[in-house]
């Protein structure tokens, strides 16, 4: 097959892994940067270009989009679904997934479990947002915030409320959040290819810190996960569309709570600490949808 990968950085782990699976399963493999791809819209005959010339068919692609680039990113992507291209996980799964807020809402449709979540455009009634969050200690997120930044445990409801008036002064968007005491600073993270958790891992922060990021100086380990929470991973990915997803739960005490779902979920951290071969679910089921997919079902989410 002639695999295309999306992704502005050729020399990441993630991409070196999925190109070297990929030829070592015998395909044609190229990572292009989708911000140096520009589109010709056409009804007849949709096109994308790059470094100055047209791209040929690819029988399928791999987005790895990053957050800060999702708009075009995706607009790329959809290019590459108008032309008939599979792609494992669909522009609009990726859009989804991206809009924490608009993810949240999905999730509870589903009545699948998260962290009471209180969101408002206005800040005149910040007393019943921290009561409808649990009350203090409450968590805020803002929503452009990633690696841990922009996540704040806050103690006391007069600290809240202050800093909760700041961030609408300042226009910002975050999410306030009930806090997981219980959680105790971990998260899992369970790795999704096809509707399968292929690998899972937790993440512990260190002593004092409630944020388990690696960049917050947390650490990683293998973990066994319960049968509840290999069943809320694949029904979260399921929810957003998405065929490729890392979703980050709390354990809590009723049950698994949903944090985020990763639309492209690095591999370095899960592949070394669980020595399972992620790279390669990932082409094998590209191999076994890719052609199997009839065009009219390779724009669905
Ligand atoms: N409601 C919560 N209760 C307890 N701990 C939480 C809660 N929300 C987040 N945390 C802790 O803070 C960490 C960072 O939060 P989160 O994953 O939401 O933000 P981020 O890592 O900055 O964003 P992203 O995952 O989108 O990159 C989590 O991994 C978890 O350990
Ligand atoms: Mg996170």
């Amino acid at each position: 097959m002639k695999i295309a990968i999306l992704s502005r950085l050729p020399h990441c782990y993630s991409t070196e892994r999925l190109v070297q699976t990929a030829r070592e399963r015998k395909h044609e493999v190229h990572v292009l940067n989708y911000n140096q791809c520009y589109m010709q819209l056409n009804p007849s005959k949709p096109s994308i270009f790059y470094q100055g010339k047209e791209l040929p068919t690819f029988d399928a692609v791999i987005p790895r989009i990053g957050a800060s680039s999702t708009f075009y990113g995706c607009s790329v992507l959809r290019q590459f679904e108008a032309m008939g291209t599979y792609t494992i996980n669909s522009s609009l799964a990726i859009t989804r997934s991206r809009d924490k807020l608009r993810a949240l809402q999905l999730l509870t449709r589903k009545g699948l479990g998260l962290p009471t979540t209180v969101f408002s455009h206005s800040s005149h009634d910040i007393k019943n947002l921290i009561k409808l969050a649990g009350g203090t200690p409450i968590i805020v997120k803002l929503l452009q915030g990633t690696q841990g930044v922009g996540v704040m445990l806050i103690e006391k409801e007069r600290e809240a409320k202050s800093i909760i008036e700041a961030f609408y002064q300042l226009k910002a968007s975050f999410l306030i959040q009930e806090y997981i005491k219980e959680a105790n600073g971990a998260d899992i993270r369970c790795f999704i290819v096809g509707d399968k958790v292929v690998a899972s891992m937790r993440r512990q922060a260190k002593a004092g810190e409630f944020r388990s990021n690696l960049h917050q100086g947390g650490h990683a380990d293998m973990v066994k996960i319960s049968k509840k929470e290999r069943e809320t991973a694949i029904l979260a990915a399921k929810v957003m569309g998405l065929k490729v997803a890392g979703v980050d739960m709390l354990r809590s005490s009723r049950g698994p709570l949903i944090m985020e779902v990763n639309s492209s979920p690095g591999l370095e951290g899960i592949e070394t600490i669980t020595e399972k071969d992620i790279a390669c679910e990932i082409i094998k089921y590209i191999e076994k949808h890719a052609k199997s997919t009839p065009p009219h079902k390779k724009i669905e989410a």
